[in-house]
């Protein structure tokens, strides 16, 4: 009986000498120690002996059991280690993982194209804070308090005389408040309001622009608004200015695109209409220029506000706004 579990001993350790790899080790393992294992055979049998010499025998049995364990067990650690380099416990044997390369999300580059377009044009950049006080917001812009048109944004409020914007025309006052007369800037920027669907989310990013100098019409406005179209489309996207109402212009006018999926033919794209809006603009009130300090009687300028998302939409062809902050990358990826 003795030799039979010597034999069993020496059978094991001769086998781990041949094992290749941990998977090897592991079928040792089993084959040995596990429930229908040789040695655990071995154990069950041992009550078939004569009882005097079943507690050597489980003794013996059991000693040879954590042998082999230790040696198994010291064998695969060995496997694994040589797999390592030694002092940094990094596993040389693994393929790389690659870097892949980033890239602007397609909002900003859009919103880069947008301002390109602009700067081209001879406008600066400015930037501004996005929680606003109710003055710049509302009513710098000559939105009285209880006005029936602060209705038409939307607002998040942060206490009652601070909200996050809900638009970038802050940045009208700001701006004018801070330099005199030329003034030729476009103020990208995240603004808020509380609406979501398809086309709106409670976050999204507008640029607006703002020019006032001497002799400046509602004829500037178009042949600015008319090259950023061309060139942000195509020469073929003609516009369109419809009369509408802000606090800030007058006169007000919001401006439609011919639709980019139909080339005004009518689609579900827009409405059957044949037209797409884009943006709202108009002449700068005079109520701004006394907010601001300047002469109202010498100067005067234009000013428009767009949605960032809104032209990405149109240019990419995307119908649902939130595909843009999933931060999905089989989407974001293809632009
Ligand atoms: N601020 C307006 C809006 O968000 C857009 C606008 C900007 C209109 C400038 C006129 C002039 O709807």
């Amino acid at each position: 009986m003795e030799n039979n579990l010597d034999q069993i001993h020496q059978n094991g350790l001769k086998e781990l000498e041949a094992a290749e790899n941990s998977n090897d080790i592991q079928d040792l393992a089993v084959r040995y120690l596990g429930r229908k294992g040789i040695l655990t055979q071995f154990l069950r049998n041992i009550s078939k002996l004569p009882v005097e010499q079943r507690p050597a025998a489980g003794q013996e049995a059991n000693k040879i059991k954590t042998k082999l364990d230790k040696a198994f067990k010291q064998a695969a650690e060995n496997f694994e280690s040589a797999g390592m380099a030694k002092d940094d416990g990094i596993d040389v044997s693994l393929p790389g993982r690659s870097v892949s390369a980033g890239y602007l999300h397609p909002i900003s580059q859009i919103n880069n194209q947008m301002c390109d377009i602009f700067s081209s044009l001879g406008f600066d950049i400015a930037e501004g804070p996005e929680i606003e006080s109710d003055y710049y917001n509302f009513e710098a812009l000559n939105f009285p308090k209880d006005h029936p048109a602060r209705d038409m944004q939307d607002t998040f409020f942060v206490s009652e005389d601070v909200v996050l914007r809900t638009h970038t025309s802050p940045l009208q006052i700001r701006t004018m408040e801070k330099q005199p007369p030329p003034v030729r800037i476009v103020c990208p920027g995240k603004v808020y309001r509380c609406d979501s669907d398809l086309t709106h989310t409670a976050m999204f990013h507008q640029v607006e622009g703002l020019l006032v100098d001497e002799n400046i019409s509602f004829g500037d406005l178009k042949g600015v608004l008319t090259t950023f179209v061309h060139q942000m489309f195509d020469d073929r996207t003609s516009l369109r200015f419809r009369p509408s109402f802000f606090p800030f212009t007058e006169p007000s006018a919001e401006v439609d695109i011919l639709c980019v999926m139909c080339r005004g033919k009518g689609c579900r794209v827009c409405s059957h209409s044949g037209w797409i809006e884009i943006l709202g603009s108009g002449m700068v009130h005079p109520a701004l220029y006394e907010n601001v300090g300047y002469d109202a009687d010498r100067y005067t300028g234009f000013a428009f506000g767009m949605g960032v998302e809104r032209i990405a939409m149109l240019k990419y062809g995307i119908d649902d706004i939130r595909k843009f902050f999933d931060n999905d990358m089989r989407f974001l990826e293809q632009f």
